[in-house]
């Protein structure tokens, strides 16, 4: 198909790019969640824990106060050591330390600090009652004064414990909600790329496929192109040959025609001219011998002069019917048709249609010429006892039909590069731009149906 171009679709650049942004969408989710699972892991978990252990270490050193006051073995010391603990877990959550392998990051949150800071006040002053209560145990049994404040004062600092505990909770859920927003917009973002890249390879895809799809067209359709001049140039050889050999055939037929015309002319004109030649010496003998006799052999030689006209007359029409330039074509095809059922016995049936407008003399000439040819073969190969002719001239076309009810022409007979005198018609027809169309039906006839356009009709080629 010319003109048209053909590409199989490349992938664009920005798809590339998008590939690329989703790529990086990923390793960013990655090594985001992996780094803030660590960064909360370290920071919370060893604060929540340093809660506890205030908690826990606060509330031994009350029970051991508690026990010592009744009079169990418990140190003192003990207690202080469990203040110690837990006021060192308290330093460590808002300065940060380490202990073991554990490592306490300082809090981060202000609000946070400030209330780890009360604790730590709330810390020094139930040390302080503590201290107080042991110093005089006298005056500091259940029910004092001093066992009311250090009771008030303890449940105080737990409510403050375990505030911390739960802020330090709360903290962790909000950074936690936000890490999930970031996470989930990540993921969101990816996915959305993700989806516009296996859309857009989808959309390539068919657009890829169509496009394969048209160049295989494409390509067959050369192929079949390729195919057919191939076989139109193949074609084009066997034409030339067959030209080359009608030429031939033409040439040959017009050395016929000349030995042919010869022998006419020799065998009839040449034997009356001798037959003349010879009473003109007679005539002359009998001048001086018999006069009387003159009369009779001016007689016969005047039928001989006739006779030699005639032939003279005969042969000239046989070369060109005259008739054909002074009456035109369908007056030859009438006589050629009654010399024609003469000759050969087969009946000719003449019809003829409209008759309005007249015809070049060229191309009068081939219509006759292929009149001829199509009676000559009705002798040769049809067996046929009628022949029917119709013939038409109007404004437009020319229409000659010659039907007989012989044999019927066998297909591959028409088809056969060697039927020479089928092959002159459809080239005299062809030469005229039209068309000449050759049909048999077995046991029914041929059908020779020639029609060309007289409308702006100039001859294709000079013969
Ligand atoms: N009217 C017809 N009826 C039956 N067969 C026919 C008729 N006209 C032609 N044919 C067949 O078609 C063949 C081709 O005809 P064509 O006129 O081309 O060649 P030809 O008559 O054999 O030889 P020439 O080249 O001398 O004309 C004939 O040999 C004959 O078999
Ligand atoms: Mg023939």
């Amino acid at each position: 198909m010319p003109g048209k171009n053909y590409s199989i679709l490349s992938i664009p650049w920005w798809i590339y790019l998008l590939m690329s942004a989703v790529g990086c969408i990923i390793i960013t989710t990655l090594i985001f969640s992996h780094n803030n699972a660590v960064r909360m892991n370290a920071l919370y978990a060893p604060l929540i824990n340093a809660s506890v252990e205030v908690e826990l270490n606060v509330t031994m050193a009350h029970l051991i106060v508690e026990e010592i006051l009744n009079g169990d073995h418990f140190e003192e010391s003990q207690v202080w050591d469990n203040y110690a603990r837990a006021n060192w877990y308290v330093e460590a959550m808002l300065n940060g330390n380490q202990k073991g392998e554990e490592t306490i990051l300082p809090m981060e949150s202000e609000r946070l600090r400030l209330i780890v800071k009360d604790l730590l006040k709330r810390l020094s002053e139930f040390q302080e009652i503590s201290r107080e209560r042991l110093r005089k145990r006298a005056i500091s049994g259940p029910g004092t004064e001093i066992d009311q404040r250090y009771n008030r004062i303890f449940v105080i600092f737990l409510k403050e414990a375990k505030a911390v505990k739960k802020n330090l909770q709360h903290v962790m859920t909000e950074d936690m909600r936000q890490f999930r927003v970031t996470y989930f917009i990540l993921i969101v973002t990816g996915v959305f790329l993700a989806l516009i890249v296996a859309m857009t390879l989808y959309r390539l895809e068919g657009l890829r496929s169509k496009d394969f799809k048209r160049l295989q067209e494409a390509n067959e359709n050369l192929e079949n192109e390729i195919e057919e001049r191939i076989r139109a140039e193949q074609k084009l050889r066997d034409s030339r040959e067959t030209l080359r050999d009608l030429t031939n055939q033409l040439q040959s037929i017009r050395e016929e025609e000349k030995t042919r015309i010869a022998r006419e002319v020799h065998d009839e004109l040449g034997q009356m001219l001798t037959g003349l030649k010879m009473e003109l010496s007679c005539l002359e003998s009998d001048i001086k011998n018999d006069p009387d006799s003159l009369h009779e052999r001016l007689e016969g030689m005047k039928r001989m002069v006739d006779t030699t006209i005639n032939s003279v007359r005969r042969i000239a029409t046989e070369l060109r019917p005259q008739i054909l330039d002074v009456c035109g074509l369908w007056e030859a095809i009438e006589w050629q048709a009654k010399d024609y059922q003469k000759r050969t016995g087969i009946e000719c049936v003449l019809q003829q249609g409209k008759a309005e407008g007249s015809l070049p003399k060229k191309l009068s000439t081939a219509l006759f010429r292929i009149f001829q040819e199509t009676l000559t073969n009705v002798a040769r190969h049809a067996k046929a006892t009628r022949v029917n002719i119709s013939f038409e001239i109007d404004a437009k076309q020319v229409q000659l039909k010659i039907h007989d009810n012989g044999v019927g022409i066998r297909e591959e007979r028409k088809l056969n590069p060697e039927s020479l005198g089928l092959l002159g018609i459809q080239e005299r027809a062809n030469y005229w731009n039209g068309h000449a169309v050759i049909t048999g039906v077995p046991n029914k006839g041929t059908t020779v149906a020639l029609s060309i356009p007289l409308e702006q009709n100039e001859p294709t080629e000079q013969h």
